[in-house]
């Protein structure tokens, strides 16, 4: 496994021999199972396989969160190895990848103003901006995405359609702890208590029928609802237990 840390890295390993295909999957480090299925996916499926981690600045429209996002470099790269990842890019100077210091960005102007886009402004210009220039920098075969963060997959879905890059996305299913709780790079940060009741948000979103209900029954518990709607056949919730943010969405049957 090869770590590259600048793009002038990341450019001689794409071009060297064996590298045909290329399966990308894109993180901000902090690495559980959940990035694990898509690293194993990526595996099964390309030549190569190149991970990044790079905690996007320009993604976060909360200073704490980005300051307090959990950063386990030492660990990310043995998950890497362990994984058969052949290259990690892990650029250490972030402004590398921002020569224009976001002055030119990725703006989807539906989808992206609803659900977490609503709440969280300029998220979206960040994670688009991001993965156009990772793909970009990569020219990956295939890049793999989570359905836990359904509404991000579905934007770069649509923008990789819209601007015709040369990339297949591919779609990974939620992975859950055996509670049913989201796996999640945050999770960490939930105190035993709110540890114990955060997989009410998904037993409640998968099992009760009405949204009213759902509501109701987490606000009593102590969950802030942000947000709890059905589009397109598919429940999507964001809600605050103490400091930490959830998100979770479910296929729905009406
Ligand atoms: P991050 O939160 O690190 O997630 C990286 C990828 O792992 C995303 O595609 C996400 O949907 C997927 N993932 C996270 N938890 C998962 C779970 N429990 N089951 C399956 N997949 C899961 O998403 C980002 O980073 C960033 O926005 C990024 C795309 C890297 C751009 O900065």
């Amino acid at each position: 496994m090869i770590l590259l840390t600048s793009i002038a890295e990341l450019r001689s390993w794409r071009n060297s021999p064996g590298t045909e295909t290329v399966g990308f999957v894109p993180t901000m480090g902090a690495l559980h199972a959940g990035h694990e299925s898509l690293l194993e996916k990526a595996r099964s499926e390309n030549d190569r396989v190149c991970l990044s981690i790079f905690v996007n600045p320009t993604q976060f429209n909360n200073p704490d969160d980005f300051a307090n996002y959990p950063k386990t470099m030492d660990r990310d790269l043995e998950v890497a190895r362990r994984n058969r990842v052949d290259a990690v890019f892990a650029p250490v100077n972030p402004k590398e990848l921002y020569p224009d210091e976001y002055h030119f960005k990725a703006i989807e102007t539906s989808f992206s103003k609803e659900l977490c886009g609503a709440f969280r402004t300029g998220h979206f210009e960040g994670v688009l901006t991001i993965v156009l220039k990772l793909l970009l920098l990569t020219r990956a075969t295939r890049a793999y995405f989570g359905e836990k963060d359904f509404q991000q997959l579905s934007l770069i879905r649509g923008m990789v359609q819209a601007f015709f890059i040369d990339t297949e996305i591919r779609a990974c299913p939620t992975l859950r702890e055996a509670d049913g709780l989201a796996l999640s790079s945050r999770n960490v940060r939930l105190t035993r208590d709110e540890r114990a009741l955060a997989p009410t948000l998904y037993r409640a979103l998968s099992t009760e029928r009405d949204l009213e209900i759902i509501h109701s029954q987490l606000t009593e518990r102590g969950f802030e609802v942000e947000y709890l709607a059905e589009i397109h056949g598919r429940r999507f919730i964001a809600a605050h237990l103490g400091k930490v943010r959830l998100i979770d969405n479910t296929e729905f049957h009406s």
